[in-house]
């Protein structure tokens, strides 16, 4: 029995759970689904430390049902649009996350989506696989190049760098927008141009989106928005759902406004919008930006860091609001 009572909102990474297990009594939602929110309302009563996931819903009603006890939340993600940030800050409850780690895996997904629709290999296996697949032929299934293109990145940060260092390697020339422009040498190291939001919906031949989910993105792109970007774009989404306004974008890829769309991440997770999954012009993926073995076990690791640090009473390594001890 631990010194510390915890609540896991689902099975993380043995290189994580172990480090916790060692430390702490842990309360474990042990199912292979999301906690429903009655189960995480009276499971995470009376604990020192919660470690949950993007998919968990950390508002104000949660962290008021923990109790005065509650002195950290450990997600094992980089993005933590779920967690209540001001409230947990109010009460002195320390917030971490797992950022850096899962970049480069991040970045690799969405080159794999950027190929798969460019070149529509999801479409392929399933000719291949009906069995109707009748040979070679000039004019089947073909695609995009990337060569000569352009991509245009909507948040260069960690994940978006990555994805343009990627990028430039398929021939693919870089623009970007951010909300703060990134300093002159690190846009000249990749190298990427700083434009508008109207002038990287005009000119890009893929969109890319990774920016954070916050008041200013939800719903950044929504139909104004698709009706500027050219026929034969692709708009790739593996930053948040909301970002992007879906049911407009199936309405946008049924009539053929844009060329296809690749998806890692969805409005109302794990839903889809009506009509999404019947369109032959998406690749759709289920959140896998970070799943590589070795990503997710350093995600795990990191998560328990900042549990640890957190009742300890110490700063989580991996902080996201520091104010909250100035309480
Ligand atoms: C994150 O960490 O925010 C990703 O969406 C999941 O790996």
């Amino acid at each position: 029995m631990g010194l510390w009572e915890v609540l896991i909102t689902r099975k993380i990474p043995a290189a994580g759970m172990k480090l916790i297990q060692k430390e702490c009594a842990v309360k474990l939602w042990a199912e292979d689904r999301p906690m429903p929110k009655e189960r995480l309302l009276a499971m995470v009563a009376g604990v020192d430390g919660i470690v949950c996931l993007l998919s968990d819903p950390m508002g104000a009603e949660v962290i008021a049902a923990a109790g005065n006890r509650l002195k950290v939340i450990a997600t094992m993600a980089v993005g933590y649009d779920n967690i209540d940030l001001a409230e947990a800050s109010r009460r002195g409850i320390v917030v971490g996350n797992t950022p850096g780690v899962l970049t480069e895996a991040t970045a690799d997904l969405t080159l794999a989506l950027i190929l798969s629709l460019g070149r529509r290999i999801v479409e392929g296996d399933h000719l291949v696989r009906s069995g109707a697949w009748t040979g070679w032929a000039p004019t089947q299934l073909v695609g995009a190049d990337f060569q000569g293109k352009t991509i245009g990145i909507v948040g260069l940060g960690r994940i978006g760098q990555a994805v343009a260092r990627r990028a430039i390697g398929f021939g693919l020339k870089v623009i970007y927008h951010n909300r703060k422009r990134r300093p002159p040498a690190e846009e000249a190291a990749i190298p990427a141009r700083f434009v508008s939001l109207e002038e990287l919906l005009r000119e890009s031949d893929f969109i890319s989106l990774h920016c954070p989910l916050n008041k200013e993105s939800y719903h950044l792109i929504g139909q104004a928005q698709i009706e500027r970007m050219k026929p034969s774009a692709y708009l790739i989404n593996v930053a948040r759902g909301p970002v992007v306004d879906e049911p407009a974008l199936v309405e946008a890829l049924r009539a053929n406004k844009i060329a296809g769309a690749a998806l890692d991440v969805y409005e109302h997770e794990p839903r889809l919008s009506p009509g999404l999954a019947e369109l032959p012009n998406v690749v759709l993926a289920p959140h896998l930006g970070s799943a590589s073995m070795e990503t997710r076990n350093k995600m795990a690791e990191m998560t328990a860091q900042n549990l640890l640090a957190g009742l300890r009473g110490e700063l989580p390594p991996w902080c996201v609001n520091p104010q909250a001890t100035q309480n």
